[in-house]
């Protein structure tokens, strides 16, 4: 029965099967799919142009979405700029605050401008209540902050326990299908990174976006965990300013600008988040240490592959880090998933290792495999072309990879090869890397000395 309650609910928001709601459906009767309006669900843009970039488009009208962020990140700002921005286009906005009083939202509003017809505020932490406020206002767009600190007296458990948050986030969704009303769950995320309210709500939800960043800085990044009407992976980015969220318009060089150049360990890497290329210094430091198991310590990057690629540096590219704790780090509060930082990641720690820095004009950009060799990475060109916009002349990048580019491309089919490369002629004074592998000097070596003694050879 709840299966084929919510599959009615899934049948579209403002689709054909509206009306199907909790109350009124004993039986959801099947329809051909043919029948079903496709035409509607067309995503509505909340003129905050980061948010509507991670939304792809905007807020599809009876959809819901749960914005998770740790407190303090910027959640209600985002969201009450969001509800001004529809309201100023005529769309009616309601913002249930179940945390904060009128006269504090009212304040954040002033300054964010955001005291605009069209905006309603119920300060209201019941189910019971939220429903009234929603009939009487007869809202496009409801926001709940948050829904951790709401409750349903018909739910036999204390407020914000597991039961009430999932209950509520259940009536709530199955009001935003059943009145085509888009809403906002906003949910706080602990410090440790679990979602502790709104991991349970996931599947109860259409989008999850969460909303990072380090509060000791502006910088903030929003991103799509879920998505059910369209592709995740785009990233939305702001700074926190005075007067609100201000998105940045211009990403491309952004995490670049406290870059000290000339710096061993610092290694940049061209990125891709969703449809937006964007630069990425990734540092690495080593350090000796006696610990029988040292330090491994990745920062915005997936330790598993951290670990991996130590494997791959020392087995087929011969730098060992047995005895040294290893810090990575990607720099300004991104996280990079994607394996075409490998090559960044092994030359930062190469370049940590020896003490020697890779050029200030040069990006590295290469997938490094489990046998060491190198390889080429999906859309090349366009980060390739950013890279060139922001200065850069150089690139690493495999072997095969795009003919020619903006940049002066130095190919490297494995990671001997490119640790090679980099350190150019006088790896003997760099006596903490020993280079294994291919390596076309001794070869040529060889080949002079079995030319020279043909007999012996
Ligand atoms: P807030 O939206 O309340 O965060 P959350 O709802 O996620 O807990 O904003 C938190 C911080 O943002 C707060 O420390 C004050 C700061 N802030 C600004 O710097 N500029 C502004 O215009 C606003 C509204 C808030
Ligand atoms: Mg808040």
């Amino acid at each position: 029965m709840e299966e084929a309650h919510q599959a009615a609910g899934r049948g579209g928001p403002g689709g054909g099967l509206r009306g199907l709601g909790a109350d009124d459906a004993p039986a959801a009767r099947p329809v051909a799919l043919t029948d079903i309006a496709g035409d509607t669900g067309e995503p509505v843009p909340t003129n905050v142009a980061e948010l509507d970039r991670v939304l792809v488009g905007g807020l599809v009208p009876g959809s819901i979405t749960l914005l998770g962020g740790e407190p303090g990140i910027g959640k209600s700002t985002l969201v009450l700029q969001a509800l001004a921005e529809m309201a100023g286009r005529g769309r009616r906005g309601l913002l249930v605050s179940a945390e904060e009083s009128p006269t504090q939202v009212r304040r954040r509003a002033a300054r964010l401008d955001a005291l605009v017809p069209g905006l309603w505020l119920v300060a209201e932490t019941s189910m019971p209540g939220i429903q009234a406020a929603v009939q009487e206002i007869k809202p496009d767009v409801l926001v709940v902050d948050s829904i951790q600190t709401v409750w349903d007296p018909d739910l036999d458990s204390t407020p914000g326990s597991v039961v009430q948050v999932r209950g509520c986030a259940h009536r709530l969704s199955v009001m935003a299908k059943a009145d085509g009303l888009t809403t906002i769950l906003v949910g706080h995320v602990t410090k440790e990174g679990t979602l502790a309210g709104p991991r349970l709500l996931e599947h109860l939800v259409d989008t999850v976006l969460s909303f990072d960043g380090d509060r000791h800085h502006a910088l903030r990044l929003l991103r799509s965990v879920k998505h059910r009407f369209g592709p995740t992976g785009e990233l939305g980015l702001f700074e926190m300013t005075g007067a609100g969220l201000e998105g940045v318009a211009d990403p491309g060089g952004l995490f670049l600008v406290d870059r000290r150049c000339g710096t061993p360990g610092s290694v940049v890497f061209p990125s891709m988040e969703g449809q937006r290329p964007l630069l990425v210094e990734i540092q690495a430091l080593v350090v000796q240490t006696p610990m029988v198991s040292p330090r491994r310590s990745a920062t915005g990057f997936d330790a598993g592959r951290l670990a991996l690629l130590l494997a791959v540096l020392d087995r087929r590219a011969g730098l060992s880090l047995a005895h040294h704790d290893v810090y990575v780090s990607a720099v300004g509060g991104v996280r990079i998933s994607e394996p075409g930082a490998d090559l960044a990641v092994c030359m930062a720690l190469a370049s940590a290792q020896t003490g020697k820095p890779v050029g200030d004009d040069v990006v590295v950009l290469g997938e490094v495999g489990l046998g060491g060799e190198v390889r080429q990475v999906a859309h090349t060109p366009r980060r390739l072309a950013e890279a060139a916009r922001l200065g850069f002349a150089r690139a690493l990048v495999a072997d095969r990879g795009p003919d020619e580019g903006p940049l002066a491309l130095r190919r490297v089919p494995t990671l001997a090869h490119a640790l090679d490369q980099y350190l150019g002629g006088d790896r003997s004074t760099l006596s903490p890397l020993r280079v294994v592998g291919a390596d076309p000097a001794a070869a040529e070596r060889a080949a002079a000395q079995a030319a020279a003694h043909p007999a012996s050879g």
